[in-house]
């Protein structure tokens, strides 16, 4: 099988490319990239010349370069967005661009060219957030997005429905709840949070720092890919979760536990614009359907996934001094 991965360069990009190298050797892999920011080729270093993958610098809303890749794959994983809240806030126009008119160009590349497979990666954020005591997202949930980011990929799914119930584009959808682990972007909570203590900074926690994400490990993630991939039924969305909705604060003092440090790092700061309350998502469709379920739980996965901090200090060091981009842009222009 021939695999174009969009976005591969990024955090759960770049874990499902190696994912899947490992577990199916012989099959083929095209990384299309743009290297936005949060693209970094450090992330796929040791697969560089691996003869079954290929890294195409290009972005996901070129008609010309999207048909010429998308002609040659199998099957197309959408993984490509811009996909901070934080900077969606400040900016939502690449938001606009890359996950709505991007996502619709490839699907325009994938209908000219009869496509046996397209899987789009979106996320619980489109069903906008939940009270305490509400009942959690599932496959049904009306959606409500409440960010620009969430915004985008709402118009993004809904593009991605379109396509198959229009034209009969063999498509299916997942939307997941917060993923971490190794090669997340240090702008992200978990990753800022574990690489601040370990520069000796505080923890910046927003508001009353009760707001709740359902954690998953992103390994637990690729595998539900891959399950969807295999046997996910066409036209299908399928939710996605971890199993464990925490607290940011409960988070916050947990990295700080096992980091060895204490609660004076903490600084409560000014809360997030339209700062979601809750997200937590019910898997049991993917679970009775497809047999899938999370298999790490959040203490392994956070331990993991510091000691993969500690142990890649010149990765997360590179990316907050800006280094990297520096590098890349004279590799490959801008
Ligand atoms: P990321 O920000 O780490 O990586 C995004 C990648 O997409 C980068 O490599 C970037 O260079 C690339 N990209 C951006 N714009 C592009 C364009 N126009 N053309 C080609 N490439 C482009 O993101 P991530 O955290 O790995 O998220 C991957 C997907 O999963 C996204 O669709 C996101 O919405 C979804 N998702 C992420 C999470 C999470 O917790 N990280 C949760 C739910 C859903
Ligand atoms: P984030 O990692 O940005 O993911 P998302 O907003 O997509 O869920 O944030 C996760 C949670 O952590 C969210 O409730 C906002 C909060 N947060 C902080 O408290 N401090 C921070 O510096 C960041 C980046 C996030």
């Amino acid at each position: 099988m021939k695999i174009l991965v969009t976005g591969g360069a990024g955090f759960i990009g770049s874990n499902f490319i190696r994912y899947w190298l490992n577990k199916y050797p012989n099959d083929n892999i095209i990384n299309l990239d743009a290297l936005t920011y949060a693209g970094n080729l450090e992330n796929l270093r040791d697969l560089e010349n691996n003869k079954n993958y290929k890294f195409v610098k290009g972005n996901i809303c070129d008609k010309d370069l999207t048909n010429d890749l998308v002609k040659e794959a199998d099957a197309i994983i959408n993984f490509a967005a811009e996909t901070h809240v934080d900077r969606s806030i400040l900016d939502a126009e690449n938001f606009i661009k890359t996950n709505v008119l991007g996502t619709y160009n490839l699907l325009e590349a994938a209908k000219n060219n009869g496509s046996k497979r397209f899987h789009h990666i979106s996320t619980d954020e489109v069903f906008g957030h939940l009270g305490i005591n509400d009942p959690i997202f599932n496959e049904s949930t009306p959606y409500a997005p409440r960010s620009p980011y969430s915004a985008s990929k709402a118009a993004s799914d809904h593009l991605v429905r379109a396509y198959y119930h229009t034209y009969g584009l063999p498509a299916t959808i997942s939307n997941c709840s917060n993923n971490y682990g190794p090669y997340m972007f240090p702008e992200k909570v978990i990753p800022l949070f574990i690489t601040n203590l370990m520069e000796g900074k505080k923890v910046p926690v927003y508001g009353d720092g009760m707001n709740v994400r359902d954690w998953l490990y992103v390994e637990d993630h690729c595998e539900a890919i891959d399950i969807i991939l295999k046997k996910g039924k066409i036209g299908e969305t399928y939710c996605i979760g971890g199993n464990s909705e925490k607290p940011n604060i409960e988070i916050t003092k947990k990295i700080i536990e096992l980091m060895g440090k204490d609660e004076s790092s903490i600084e409560y700061v000014k809360d997030r614009p339209g700062h979601d309350r809750r997200y937590a998502i019910d898997f049991s469709k993917i679970k009775n359907e497809l047999g899938w379920e999370p298999k790490v739980f959040f203490e392994e996965g956070l331990k993991k996934t510091i000691e993969w901090y500690k142990n890649n200090q010149t990765w997360w060091k590179n990316i907050k001094s800006g280094d990297y981009q520096k590098y890349y842009e004279k590799q490959y222009g801008k």
